[in-house]
């Protein structure tokens, strides 16, 4: 879900709060997009001004157009992705207090609503939702009301840190209250939450793309913290009330402008097209012209990374293909045993773990529920973890012992697309790191590959210059397929599985990538007449022996009438010959290859969706960042 909250000046109600949380809610529509709802307040107001609306935020902003909404000083919005209850306007937040001077919105899920909502059903109050947000509701306003009866006077931030305490599962919940329409409080556990610093005014936000449109300094509200924001004051305090002391501040490093789509038909289109900046901007300033690689904030002291004896990379869906590559390269660069586990299998399989584990956390969103358990766990085991990010400050690098940020920019699209290639780029940086401190790789080796690395972009380009043709054609052919076959092997395979993983998420059709070997042990039997086959051929160059297996995969396809798709290097003959279709790839390090080779079949898949109608960015049933386990 996505969270976005506003507090102006006290003396002047207007129209700013409520425009601010409509744009706050547009920019992180990516987080959830079933329902969407705003509250807002001012002096005078006897309650809170509520309005909520099932489906995509337009639904929310057409109906606010034909009835207008008050002016205000303060707001909340909130974009949902059902977790707790149906999608529907009565589920949909904010929701409020029994007598509606308090109105909350909530990311997560609270795991003892049931038992709190008994309690409070038992002393007659009454739910008009099934959801667990509408219980913390009910309940902040009764203690609202408690503090009411001891000290006279209405306290928000207080009842909050109360409420806070009685709750279990994960939160990040903000509350306005008509009684103190100068302040919006929040909470946070296991859930994000920043606050934008404004000149005379404060923001709220899931992340910073709920307000990066007007400020670019932000504030770390961290784990089991609440804050108090009014126009001109930010107070962070633990659940007990004690203040927190100079929280954390830092400047967001890229513009609104890279939150919209700039002309392009989709945010997954302009995405693509930053597969080569994505790369690049990972790599910049990362290491010196000796080859000597840096990191960013690394608690881990070289000798705790000299004595790493096994590398378990955790994550989940296209950021665990990254960790496949990362495994080949960093096995092949450092010669230390790593393994790639799904971080919601990891977990719960009681994982070998010692202080000499290295975990390697992948992922986009930094908020991944099922990646940050298992990074704890992790930690509890006492082995170090490394995160690998695109979003600065969020809650898995805050809890990592060293960071590496990639710098894709804000990815908006559902499907990650720059942010892959950003995160294999990142896992070289690592491995070649490793090779460094370890004195695995002689420097100049380790320099060959960076230079190699920081071709890459150009070879991305051209890609996308070359042959976007080739892969609109094979797309508007394909795209009545019933199912599809990719296969790969090396660094081919992970780069197989991310191809199959795009085309089932965004054209709903039915694929399985498997690894090429695999073949002949099964999905052969698949092979009919017509069939489409992605093949990913490593170069004929360096690995002959594989090629050449590929290639006769390719072989045993095509003789059962199978229709071919395959990336493969320009000029590659053999392929050729066989080939229903060729994206062509630059010629590279066999390593290095899954940079360009996932590029074709991104835009394959995006072009297979548009084809057939689908909104390429918002894919049904999906979320971009899935928060809770
Ligand atoms: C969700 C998204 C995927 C993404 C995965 C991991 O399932 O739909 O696109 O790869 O989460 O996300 P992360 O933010 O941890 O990389």
């Amino acid at each position: 879900c996505g969270i976005v909250g506003y507090a102006g000046n006290l003396e002047t109600a207007c129209d700013k709060p409520l425009e601010v949380c409509l744009q706050g809610l547009a920019r992180l529509e990516y987080r959830g997009y079933d329902s969407a709802g705003v509250a807002l307040t001012a002096p005078g107001m006897d309650h809170v001004e509520v309005r909520k609306k099932a489906g995509r935020l337009a639904n929310l902003t057409e109906d606010i157009e034909r009835r207008p909404m008050p002016q205000a000083t303060v707001a909340i919005g909130h974009t949902r992705w059902a977790t707790n209850g149906v999608p529907s306007d009565v589920n949909a937040h904010p929701h409020t207090s029994r007598d509606g001077k308090v109105a909350i919105i909530h990311n997560g899920i609270i795991e003892n609503a049931s038992q709190l909502r008994l309690d409070l059903q038992s002393e007659g109050y009454r739910f008009a939702s099934k959801t667990d947000t509408e219980v913390a509701a009910k309940l902040l306003g009764k203690i609202v009301d408690a503090i009411i009866a001891e000290e006279g006077a209405p306290d928000l931030f207080k009842a909050m840190r109360r409420m806070a305490r009685m709750l279990e599962g994960a939160f990040t919940i903000l509350a306005t209250d008509c009684r103190q329409p100068g302040i919006v409080v929040g909470a946070r556990h296991d859930s994000p939450l920043v606050v934008g610093l404004g000149e005379g005014e404060n923001f709220l936000g899931s992340d910073v793309a709920a307000f990066v449109a007007y400020t670019k300094r932000a504030l770390e509200v961290g784990q089991d913290q609440c804050v108090c924001v009014s126009a001109d004051a930010v107070v962070v305090n633990d659940f007990y009330g004690n203040v927190i002391e100079d929280p954390s501040t830092y400047t967001v490093d890229w513009d609104a402008s890279a939150a919209e789509k700039g002309g392009w038909d989709s945010f997954m289109d302009k995405e693509i097209h930053e597969d080569p900046a994505a790369v690049q901007r990972t790599l910049l300033g990362r290491f010196d012209e000796r080859g000597d690689i840096t990191l960013d904030e690394v608690r881990i002291d070289d000798h705790d990374f000299k004595s790493i004896d096994k590398i378990i990379v955790i994550a989940c869906g296209t950021a665990a293909y990254a960790g496949q590559v990362a495994k080949y390269a960093i096995e092949h660069w450092v010669r230390v045993p790593v393994e790639v586990e799904l971080a919601h299998e990891f977990r719960y399989r009681d994982p070998i773990l010692t202080p000499r584990t290295l975990v390697v956390a992948i992922s986009q969103s930094g908020e991944t529920m099922d990646t940050l358990m298992a990074l704890r766990h992790a930690r509890e085991q006492g082995s170090k973890v490394l995160a690998i990010c695109n979003t600065q400050g969020a809650s898995i690098p805050r809890e990592s012992d060293a960071v590496l940020y990639t710098h894709a920019g804000p990815e908006v699209a559902v499907a990650s697309t720059k942010a892959f290639v950003a995160q294999v780029t990142a896992s070289y940086l690592l491995g070649l790191y490793l090779a460094q401190v370890k004195g695995a790789m002689f420097r100049d080796e380790i320099r060959q590959i960076l230079d190699a690395l920081k071709d890459m972009p150009a070879k991305i380009q051209w890609i996308l210059d070359t042959q976007m043709t080739a892969v609109h054609e094979a797309a508007a052919d394909m795209v009545d397929a019933h199912s599809f076959l990719f296969l790969g092997r090396h660094v081919g395979y992970p780069v197989a599985m991310e191809g199959a993983l795009k085309l089932k998420e965004i054209a709903y059709t039915f694929t399985e990538g498997f690894a090429a070997g695999e073949l002949k042990h099964g999905p052969i039997a698949l092979v009919d007449e017509g069939e489409p086959v992605v093949f990913i051929v490593p170069p004929s160059h360096g690995r002959d022996v594989l090629h050449a297996k590929v290639l006769s995969g390719i072989e045993e396809v095509k003789a059962r009438g199978a229709y071919i798709i395959a990336v493969a290097e320009r000029g590659d003959k053999d392929v050729e010959r066989y080939a229903d279709v060729v994206f062509w790839r630059p010629e590279c390090p066999t390593l290095l290859s899954p940079l360009v080779d996932v590029v074709p079949l991104q835009i394959f898949a995006m072009d297979m969706a548009k084809l057939k109608g689908y909104d390429v960015d918002k894919p049904r049933n999906l979320a971009k960042s899935v928060t809770v386990e």
